[in-house]
């Protein structure tokens, strides 16, 4: 099984670019292409937040377009850029989301890896969110299959980066959150995004990662008081392959499609 995760899109209204500089719904429909063509096709794609940059309709109207495209089942995810209705009004017909007025978090169990989604946001707060509300939902749906495969994936990273300026904004009750995940050794990966650098990091017993953003990426400054900066480094996605022999591997992916020679 593959699934392919893509980040931190933050679409904008047409004719609009990020920053005066990125066109991110184009970067997204290049990487929609990409997964396309990908031989084998990834079996699901699940985008981990920040899929407009400002949650308006405009942005959902554009980032549906764009992911129209798509031959492979996208499954949305809301990031701290998001707006939880306007996302739900903007995809009525994906009904795996939840009812209003609760987190989108859900669970997606027709795959032979099943994928747990945790919605970490906290509408008005950049950082991420334990609370205990989704503390009951999380043990929950981890009691109903204590021995198959899962991968869990959320918006916020758990762990802190060394990026200063990222770890500013604590992810509240994390803490809570790893007892869960260390509690739950039939989670084979946690996978998130907000960081827009792939990362990865041995977390509470199992590997936790983030992805490259479809558009921008964060400047690696491993210095104190240093400002954040964004680049245009490659712009990409993961791919999680799971396979019943040889467990979990992650490949980092570039969107862009370089010269190859075969061997
Ligand atoms: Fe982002």
């Amino acid at each position: 099984m593959i699934v392919a995760q893509i980040t931190d899109l933050h679409v904008k209204r047409k004719g609009h670019l990020l920053h005066h500089m990125i066109n991110t719904a184009k970067s997204l429909r290049r990487c929609v292409e990409r997964l396309n063509e990908l031989d084998p096709r990834p079996d699901v794609i699940v985008a981990t937040g920040d899929l407009t940059e400002s949650g308006k309709r405009k942005e959902y109207a554009r980032l549906r377009d764009v992911l129209e495209r798509s031959e492979i089942p996208v499954y949305l995810m809301p990031g701290n850029h998001d707006d939880r209705e306007r996302l739900r009004d903007a995809f009525p017909d994906h009904a795996y989301l939840p009812e209003r007025d609760a987190p989108l978090s859900y669970v997606l169990e027709s795959f032979p890896v099943r994928i747990v989604a945790l919605d970490s946001t906290d509408p008005g707060y950049r950082g991420g969110c334990f609370d205990e509300q989704r503390e009951r939902w999380l043990r929950a749906r981890l009691r109903e299959a204590p021995s198959r495969p899962t991968f869990l994936f959320m918006h916020h990273p758990p762990f802190l980066t060394g990026i200063r300026q990222l770890d500013n904004d604590p992810y509240r009750r994390v803490e809570v959150l790893g007892e869960v995940v260390r509690a739950n050794p039939q989670i084979q990966l946690v996978g998130a995004g907000h960081i827009h650098r792939a990362m990865q990091v041995r977390w509470q017993g199992t590997m936790a990662c983030t992805a490259p953003s479809t558009a921008h990426q964060i400047v690696l400054e491993l210095r104190e008081k240093q400002p954040l900066g964004m680049t245009l480094e490659p712009p990409g996605f993961l791919l999680h392959v799971w396979d019943p022999d040889y467990g979990t591997v992650t490949h980092v992916c570039a969107t862009e499609r370089f010269k190859t020679r075969w061997l």
